[in-house]
């Protein structure tokens, strides 16, 4: 028999993505009205594990005044982290070295010590693994999928990667016109992680000529051919949007390092596509990396919507008695997916998937070699 629920925990974790206080507002208002006593953990799960760090205490009392007119504002009020997993917490030893310490239990006597009965916790495939983690150790838990790359498996789609879709969408059409007025070739790198999702809709809604996606190793020989071919047309100009985990079919995914602790962090490749068009093609190409201003900014309507959806649904399923599920979007209702179907998983983009063969269809190029 599942203990009644008095107090809950909300935690954002991982990178922030338009839609966050969303959730936070609806899953706060859910749980009031039904009588729960809601509190925030600031910085993922750093106001547990470290509140001294806080001059006013590392947890929140989130009520209707604390919640109020946040659905449309940008972050998250309750501060987030990429840093510092209680599962894989960094920590120094004495000649220097770092190590990952696995502090799961000391969380949730925490979790106990402030009468905390369940935690929602809002985040990506990282957040999620560590949410199962928690489960698995005895923590009641439901997740709620966050993120921009949309990679999460099991949910139609995540918050978050409409707005930042929408976004980038906006930005290539602005280089569309400077890019014609100079004959420029203009390459446009995303965020996106080890999916291409947003380089895809990105670049299909805003008209670009070649998308290159991790799913699709290119070859720039390909790309190359795209903007010579497009020259002897008449066009002049190019549009080239890469995802950041996009790789050359003869290479390997750029990355820019990884410290303990922490993903690895990815970029780079815009800079390479654009350097090797210029030398292929000899035309001026310039690079615009759109990164973490695809987090940014107001969410859009969808990912409002959305938000307030998992976030009132997440409540609804801890008072429905689910434990060790994430919430995922099967229109037109919310499904509970177990935690273990999630954790550690990522959702790639199919390649036989109608998107990509609109795309084809219509002339757009992935950059694939030439057989
Ligand atoms: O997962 C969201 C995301 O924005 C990725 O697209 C990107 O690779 C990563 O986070 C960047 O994270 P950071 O905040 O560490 O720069």
């Amino acid at each position: 028999m599942t203990q009644p629920i008095r107090r809950i925990a909300l935690s954002t974790g991982g990178g922030d993505a338009p839609g966050l206080n969303a959730v936070i507002r609806a899953a706060t208002m859910a749980a009031i009205n039904r009588g729960w006593e809601v509190i925030g953990i600031r910085d993922g799960f750093n106001g547990l594990l470290h509140p001294e760090q806080y001059p006013n205490g590392g947890l929140l009392r989130l009520d209707r005044e604390s919640v109020r007119g946040i659905v449309h504002t940008g972050g998250t009020i309750l501060g987030t982290t990429n840093r510092g997993s209680p599962i894989a917490y960094p920590v120094e030893q004495p000649d220097g070295s770092w190590v990952e310490v696995d502090r799961s239990l000391e969380l949730i006597e925490l979790f106990d010590a402030n009468g905390i009965d369940a935690l929602i916790t809002i985040g990506g495939d990282g957040s999620l693994a560590i949410a199962n983690h928690l489960h698995q150790a005895g923590l009641r838990v439901v997740g709620v999928p966050k993120t921009i790359d949309n990679d999460l498996e099991r949910t139609a789609s995540t918050f978050g990667f409409d707005t930042a879709v929408g976004f980038a969408s906006e930005c290539i059409d602005r280089l569309f016109s400077t890019a014609t007025s100079h004959g420029r070739v203009i390459v446009v790198e995303v965020m996106g992680r080890y999916a291409g999702w947003i380089a895809l809709h990105a670049g299909l809604s805003a008209g670009a000529h070649a998308i290159l996606i991790p799913e699709i190793p290119y070859s720039i020989e390909a790309v190359a051919d795209v903007v010579r071919r497009r020259d002897e047309r008449g066009a002049r100009f190019s549009i080239v949007v890469v995802a950041e985990g996009a790789v050359p079919a003869d290479g390997d995914v750029s990355v820019i390092g990884k410290s303990v602790g922490q993903a690895e962090r990815l970029g780079g490749v815009g800079a390479k596509v654009t350097a090797e068009l210029e030398a292929l093609t000899g035309k001026e190409s310039r690079l615009v990396v759109l990164g973490h201003l695809l987090r940014g900014g107001s969410p859009s309507a969808f990912d409002r919507i959305l938000g307030q959806r998992f976030g009132a649904a997440a409540v609804r399923a801890l008072d429905e008695g689910e434990n060790g599920i994430m919430i995922a979007l099967n229109e037109p209702s919310m499904d509970y997916v177990p935690l273990r179907e999630i954790a550690k998983r990522q959702r790639h983009v199919p390649l036989n998937c109608d998107t990509i063969l609109t795309a084809r269809e219509i002339g757009v190029s992935f950059g694939d070699p030439v057989a």
